[in-house]
Order: C-alpha cells, then structure tokens, then sequence
C-alpha cells in the first residue's frame, strides 16, 4: 500500500513524455487500489478531489490538506504559501494575485489581492525629465514594487472559507523552509541565469547565491523565509504588515529608493469583488471582474467566437485561427483603452459584456484579408458606468473549487530580496501603463485607465475562472504568461467544449496569440500546419514563432463524476489527486 501511496504522489500527467504502457500500469495499479481511474487520452481520473500546481512539492502540500479534511480553500492557502517557498519566480508572499471561487452548493466569489501603488507614486514616476520612459525603473529594484498583497489575501480567503487552523495551513510551508526543498533541473537552470541580476539588485544578501552552479536536486533551506512564514502563522495578517516584517520591507525601500511605507504595508486590504459572469455554448463562465481585464476579455472573446462552427471547422484549422485572431485584436485594443481599476477609472463592464457589442466589433472583418490593427481602435462605448506568474487548480472531496493566479509579474520579480526576511518584491508597477502608448514588459500598452495613482491597482490579465455545466462544477483553469494569459485561458477552454479533448490535452496543446500591438500573431512551435500557416500569410497576416505560451494548470469534471487533471508539459507542474 505504502508503495501504490507512493506512484499516487509522484504521479504526473506529462503523459508526452511517457509510453502509454506504463500509464495503463500505473492506472490500473491506481484504480485497484484508491479510486483514480484511466479517463479519456489515458488521464488518471480521481473521484475525491484534486490539486495542479506549478510544483510538484506544492502539490503535495495542498493534497495532503485535502486528505486531512481541509477544503479548497485551505489547500489554496496551504499551496500559495508552499509555492512561496518552492517557487521563488512567482510563488509569492511580496506579491499579489486573484482567487476565483465556487462552492459545491454554486455560491460564487472573487478576492482581488492585487497589489497597489505606493501612496507617493505619481502619474510621471517612471518618466525622465523630457517625458520618455525608463522602463527599467519599473521593473527592477525597490521603486518596481507595489504595496503586497499576498498575505493579506490569504488571510481574507481563510476568514471567510476556511474549515482548519490558520496555523495548520500556514505550517507545511514553514517546514519546507525551515528543512529545505530540493531543486528541479528547471528550476537550477532558471537560477543560474538570475545570478548576475540577484547580485546586482541584493548586495550583502545572499539568497540563492552560492560559489557552485545550481544543479537538479540541491537542497535549498530558507531560515529567514521561515522566520517570516513562522511570524504569519503566529500573528496573521500583523505578522505581515506589522512588527518586524513590515520594518524590514521599509528598511529594503529605504537603501534602495523605493516607495513603499510603514503605512501603505498597514493600510493594504484585499477586496472580495462579484465575480464576471456569462455563458459559452451553455456553460456558465465565472471568472475575474477588473483590476483584472482577464475576466471581461475572456468573455468577449467567447462571445466574438460563440456564433461561429468551431468545432466543424476543427482545432487551428484556418478558418479557427483567422476568427479567434481577430476576435483577440478587437479585444486588445479595449482592453488598452476600457480597463483598469475599478476604484479609480470608471470601466464600462456591462457594455463590454454585451453579446450584441462582441457581434457589432466583428462586422468589419473580412475573411479574404487580415484587418491591420492601425484600422482597429478600441470600440465606442456610449455612456460610462458607475513572464513569471503562477496559476493553481483545486477541487475538494464536496466538490469545492478553488482557482488561483498569483505573481510577482516579471520571473523572481523586481530581483529585490527583503534582507532579513527571505521573500522577493513584485514588479508589478510596470503593468501600470507608465506613460500613454508605451510598450510594457508584455508589449501592452494602455492610456488614463490604466496610469499610474497612488493607492491605485495596475491593471492585469490574470483569469482564473471556473466553468458549470447544468449547474455543477465542470472545470478550474488558469494560467501565467503574461499577456498571452488571456489567449491561452480561452484556447484552454475551446479546445474542450468545442474541439473535445481532454484536459490534459487541451492544456498540452499548441496555442497562438495575437494582442492588437504589435500586430503579429505570435505561434508556438508546431502550433500551426505550414498550409494553414501560409493561407494565413497570403491574406496578410504577419506570424512570428515564439517560445511557449502558457502554462496552464486545469482540472475537468467528467460526466461521470470523476476529476482529470491538466498540468501543464511546460514546466514541472504537477497533478495529484485522490
Ligand atoms: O498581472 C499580470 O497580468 C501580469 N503581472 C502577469 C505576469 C505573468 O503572467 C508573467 N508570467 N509569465
């Protein structure tokens, strides 16, 4: 049993890389023994609920909360904290994010725990004296942070939802610090590449710095992370922004010409908001309201393409790419005009979310040649009305869901470690549009929506959503990228309700992404046939090869009852189950 236990914690489903013998086996060995079972594409399905992550040790932290009788909300707690630790690119206590909630009984919910300006931030702080960006200043070092939000969150989250101690979810992640991880080959590589940046933006620290390289399976100890983590257990949201964990964030902005105070740290509050909603094909669709643009966007989007044959056309046939193409260049162009933060521009959400509006800005598509997105600006609305993140999955045994993305916004962040206290600072003052027109980190751009204020939330494009069908749970999806977060969320979502795959396959599968500026579609390798690819060039589109895009974490209900998981082939993301 010990030995089956074992196959079970270790499993993942990067089934590209494996022999579908060995899966059967596993399966079938799985299936005798605790209730997964072998699904379509040969996923292993489990019946009691379900964790995808980004680390496989996260995974493990929020599957054995489950087991214990926590709910999806305590796991989602227990892995926001873990990946802290085991994830240092995103996982996050110095930054911030967004949960997307449903219970088994259909109550609904959205905690935005994104960060915000500092109160001396200004409209012109990134701007030099002859008006031009300097983009650095908003990526890099103290002054690219914004006020955290992590914590405060997930004290929120747990208040309202949570069934076991504040300090029995915050605990597995202090034991993690405190007795170390070990590194996955990614991850030693990601390290070694961040060396001249960690030394350069930390001197006198010495957080992941060493004489050696980093290599697979290094054992990485954090005492002051788990003097932070141990100060959040014991005092919650004061051992945070109070007391000693606060001085030191102060004294890090202090050396470093940053902005963040005492009272912005006290000050912060993360906000439960009402969710977006709308349907696709039948499904009901819950997902982020604004300072997200993911939510609206997402349902723009599924509302441009809804009237359309998808699935008769078939996945990335040409016709497919060409709509959702020009579906997403319509949406960008909003996105870069409408949004941002609810408490300070007034965003146009129920215009935008208007079926008849997403039908209106497709007319003047033409089929036989690419629109130039110079003839493309944001949609009139009449009237006004009142590359590193992370994303996790989670189901529990009362069917439960929880859907998280969480970020620091660029990999490891502002590269700034808090000395004394072991965590990394956000970069997320560079999602504020830092001056009208002017490219960010992700080539979005953006206008007065989305400028920069004090106490003000940078607008994002996280989108953790979760679908129903006939009013029950049918799938928790969301992922990092950026940008691309939006794309690769509703590809993820087409590729099950209109193209049939399982979720596995859907999260594997090759996505494209077009954002209004600049006006290219951006493709993964693979992701397009060279006939589709070429019909597409001779109508005028410009396609560039990228890297991957996306790293989608999903769990798909089946009709049967069963959870199958999606971890994403990018990365080391993991699907456990039970
Ligand atoms: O909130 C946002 O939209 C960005 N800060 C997300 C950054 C991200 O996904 C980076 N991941 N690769």
């Amino acid at each position: 049993m010990k030995r089956f236990t074992e196959i079970l914690n270790t499993l993942k489903f990067n089934f590209i890389t494996r022999s579908i013998t060995a899966v059967i086996a596993i399966a079938t060995l799985v299936t005798s023994c605790v209730g997964g079972q072998l699904g379509k594409n040969n996923s292993v399905e489990f019946k009691n609920g379900m964790v995808v992550s980004a680390h496989p040790e996260a995974s493990r932290v929020g599957l054995n909360i489950l087991k214990s009788g926590g709910n999806a909300v305590d796991a989602a707690v227990a892995v926001q904290f873990a990946l802290a630790v085991v994830y240092p690119n995103a996982g996050n206590l110095g930054g911030g994010g967004f949960l997307v909630y449903r219970s088994s009984t259909g109550e609904i919910s959205s905690l935005d725990f994104r960060e915000k300006a500092p109160a001396a931030a200004s409209r012109n702080m990134y701007l030099d004296s002859a008006g031009n960006a300097i983009t650095d200043k908003s990526l890099y070092g103290p002054l690219a942070a914004g006020v955290p939000g992590s914590v405060d969150g997930m004290v929120k989250a747990h208040q309202k939802y949570g069934r076991l101690s504040w300090a029995r979810v915050v605990q597995p992640a202090l034991d993690l610090a405190l007795n170390g991880y070990k590194l996955t080959e990614n991850q030693a590589r990601e390290l070694n590449g961040n060396r001249a940046d960690f030394l350069k933006y930390n001197p006198g620290k010495e957080y992941y710095i060493q004489a050696e390289q980093w290599k697979a399976g290094d054992l990485v100890k954090q005492p002051d992370l788990a003097n932070t983590l141990s100060l959040i257990r014991d005092k919650g949201r004061d051992g945070f922004y109070d007391g000693p964990v606060a001085a030191l964030i102060e004294a890090e902005m202090k050396a470093g010409g940053g902005m963040i105070s005492a009272n912005d740290l006290r000050s912060y509050q993360a906000v439960w908001r009402k969710p977006v909603t709308g349907t696709y094909r039948g499904y009901k669709v819950i997902t982020m309201p604004p300072p997200s643009s993911g939510g609206i966007a997402l349902m723009q989007l599924l509302k441009s393409v809804e009237p359309y044959p998808l699935s008769r056309w078939g996945f990335n046939a040409d016709s497919t790419v060409q709509l959702i193409v020009e579906s997403e260049r319509r949406v960008y162009a909003d996105r870069a005009t409408h949004l941002g933060d609810p408490d300070f521009y007034s965003v146009p959400q129920q215009a935008l979310l208007e079926s008849s509006y997403s039908r209106l800005r497709l007319e003047n598509f033409n089929w036989s040649r690419a629109t130039l997105s110079s003839d493309i600006q944001a949609g009139k609305i009449n009237g006004k009305e009142s590359e590193e993140t992370t994303h996790f999955s989670i189901v529990d045994r009362d069917g439960n869901a929880a859907s998280v993305t969480t970020t620091l916004n660029g990999s490891y962040g502002s590269k700034v470690f808090v000395k004394g206290a072991g965590f990394l600072l956000n970069n997320e003052m560079d999602d504020f549009s830092v001056k009208p027109g002017t490219p960010n980190m992700y080539g979005l751009v953006g206008g007065e929506a989305n400028s920069v204020q004090p106490g003000k939330r940078m607008l994002s494009s996280m989108t953790p959503t979760i679908l129903e069908k006939d009013g029950d749970l049918f799938m928790i999806v969301g992922t990092p990228g950026g940008s691309t977060i939006i794309t690769s969320v509703f590809q993820t979502i087409l590729n099950v309700v209109d193209f049939d795959k399982s979720m596995q396959a859907a999260v594997n599968a090759k996505k494209f992404h077009h954002q209004w500026l600049p006006d290219e579609v951006f493709v993964e390798k693979g992701a397009l046939d060279s006939l589709v690819a070429l019909r597409l060039q001779e109508k005028g589109y410009k396609i560039t090869e990228r890297g991957p895009i996306g790293r989608v974490d999903a769990i798909l209900k089946t009709k049967w009852g069963y959870y199958q998981g999606g971890a994403d082939s990018r990365g080391d993301d993991t699907a456990l189950g039970w």
